[in-house]
């Protein structure tokens, strides 16, 4: 897979005087069945997370409140996005280096992942990261 494969997902709205709502369903809003949700919050400001890759997970990720930025790095390109609608996702196929920095304060980072934790499915060395991925 390459980085053309990881994109913006809009997800469904349900607008509503009294709030808006959205949800997501495994396997049919995102392309991979949900097995556990992790988030990230309290972030200090210029705080960096991420910095690694995974060999198998597939991962969704939503800022659920405030902004960050997500850079993915397939080995060959790199693209940043920027999240801050809680009613967009970004999709991360496996083998994808990633580094999430720009928190804004009270930012809440969403990930949605294809399987529980599991270390030994991390390349967190960017040297072995792109002898594995090229
Ligand atoms: P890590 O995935 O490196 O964080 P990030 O990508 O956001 O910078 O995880 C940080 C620590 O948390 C690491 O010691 C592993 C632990 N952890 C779990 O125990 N379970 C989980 O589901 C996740 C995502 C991390």
């Amino acid at each position: 897979m390459s980085i053309a494969d990881c994109k913006i997902i809009e997800l469904p709205k349900i607008t509503d005087p009294r709030g808006n709502l959205s949800f997501i369903e495994g396997g049919q809003h995102i392309p991979f069945d949900i097995k556990r949700v992790y988030y990230l919050y309290d972030v200090p400001g210029g705080s960096d997370r991420g910095s690694h890759a995974h060999r198998k997970l597939h991962q969704f990720i939503v800022a659920m409140s405030g902004s960050f930025d997500v850079v993915l790095d397939d080995g060959k390109e790199k693209r940043r996005f920027h999240m801050n609608r809680s009613h967009y996702g970004l999709y991360v196929c496996p083998m994808m280096w990633r580094d999430l920095d720009n928190f804004s304060s009270g930012a809440v980072c969403m990930v949605l992942a294809s399987e529980r934790y599991d270390e030994t499915d991390y390349i967190r060395d960017y040297e072995q990261f792109l002898v594995t991925a090229t």
